[in-house]
């Protein structure tokens, strides 16, 4: 067992850690109170190689490892939850799918530019009814001639707007359960094909979440992804490698908690020490940083074992889960030894609790992840 990062990852570790200070750092905070776009930055992870790190280099991917993308994720995520989710279900929903279940005909098309950041990707599972229940849905492609007609509605949609290519799970068949589901390619020229309004977020407010309509949109034929019906289980497949990096986005939310917590601790004197003298803080430091390494390791586990080609799903949901709730304690924590400063929103860490809560939801709640990981326990 080896724990040393190989001198690729640790490049990729200062590459992601030089673009998050030098592009993300600058303008954060004002993006998340404005809730404006990342446009410059999401190109310039685009020309970096990270938006599609895990793809075929066939594809204009990085041909790289989950652990690379895990590394990435945390570094951008530590300092911009917001930029990290675009790259994430660019990277692990999207690419990933394509290239897993995708034909050469819609790799080439879209994973090729996808993987650059030439396109940018969404991934649609949810309705206004099918959260957790994910095979509840009711958007429904019926078949024609030459294709599909596509009518429902998306919800929580992370990319929404902002995506040129959605890949929509819908029906094909009703009344056979997850069986009845498929997996389409949808351009957002489509016609039939609008919209929603940006969500108000409570985090991540920079990055865009709507909701998705269908209004009898043609598919043709060729968007169809795998065989009718192959769609619940290229989906829950696809969210096994997303939690993964949502677990990384959590983690850098959680070590930047960290680092902030430390530095202001140093800094804050109050009966005429640094509060980082007193052992309230102290405990509060030590606690914080241990349950980062377990989420750490954890994480890095998944990824390694999706990276040898053995089963992760469970350890993926182990790492989402433990990570997601390090992230709320961590940064939690981080605004209570920050006090009244950590309240307002000048010293940004407020906005770290705020993105913490969203880990703990898409991609699987915390709930979702504890059923998954009792599932193997129990079978
Ligand atoms: N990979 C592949 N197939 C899987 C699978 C997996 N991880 N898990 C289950 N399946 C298969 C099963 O084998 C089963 O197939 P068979 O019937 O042929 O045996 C089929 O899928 C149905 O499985 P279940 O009966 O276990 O399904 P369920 O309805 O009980 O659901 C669940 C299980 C774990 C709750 C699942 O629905 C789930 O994960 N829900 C959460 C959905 C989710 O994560 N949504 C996130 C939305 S996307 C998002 O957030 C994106 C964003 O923008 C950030």
């Amino acid at each position: 067992m080896n724990f040393d990062l190989t001198q690729e990852h640790k490049l990729i570790k200062q590459t992601a850690r030089d673009f998050a200070q030098n592009e993300l750092l600058p303008k954060v905070l004002e993006r998340d109170e404005n809730k404006i776009w990342p446009a410059d930055a999401i190109k310039k992870m685009g020309e970096l190689g990270f938006m599609g790190m895990m793809a075929s280099p066939d594809y204009n991917g990085g041909g790289m490892d989950a652990i690379s993308y895990v590394i990435a994720m945390e570094e951008i995520a530590k300092v911009d939850a917001a930029a990290s989710v675009v790259m994430s279900v660019n990277n692990s929903l999207v690419c990933s799918l394509l290239e897993k279940y995708g034909n050469s005909f819609q790799k080439e098309k879209y994973l090729s530019k996808l993987a650059k950041g030439k396109l940018l990707g969404a991934f649609s599972l949810s309705e206004p009814q099918s959260g957790s229940d994910a095979s509840n849905m009711l958007t429904f492609a019926r078949k024609t001639e030459n294709g599909y007609l596509l009518s429902g509605t998306k919800n929580w949609v992370t990319n929404g707007k902002n995506s040129d290519v959605v890949l929509v799970a819908a029906l094909t068949e009703k009344d056979v359960g997850h069986k009845g589901i498929s997996c389409f390619i949808v351009e957002k020229g489509f016609n039939g094909f609008s919209v929603g309004k940006p969500e108000k977020k409570l985090g991540i407010k920079s990055s865009d979440t709507t909701e998705l309509y269908f209004d009898n949109v043609e598919i043709p034929k060729e968007n169809l992804i795998g065989n009718e019906g192959d769609g619940f289980k290229i989906c829950l497949g696809t969210l096994d490698g997303g939690r993964i990096g949502i677990a990384a986005q959590a983690l850098g939310i959680a070590q930047a908690s960290l680092e902030a917590a430390i530095n202001y601790s140093k800094e804050r004197k109050q009966f005429n020490k640094p509060i980082s003298s007193f052992q309230a803080i102290q405990f509060k430091l030590t606690d914080m940083s241990i349950a980062i390494e377990s989420a750490r390791l954890l994480t890095i586990k998944a990824a390694w074992l999706k990276d040898n080609g053995l089963n992760y799903g469970v350890e993926a949901a182990m790492a989402k889960l433990h990570a997601s709730e390090v992230a709320m304690k961590a940064s939690t924590e981080c605004v209570q030894i920050h006090g009244g400063y950590g309240y307002i929103r000048d010293y940004g860490v407020e906005r770290l609790m705020r993105d913490a809560k969203i880990t703990q939801i898409y991609e699987g709640t915390s709930e979702v992840q504890r059923v998954v990981i009792a599932r193997s326990l129990l079978k």
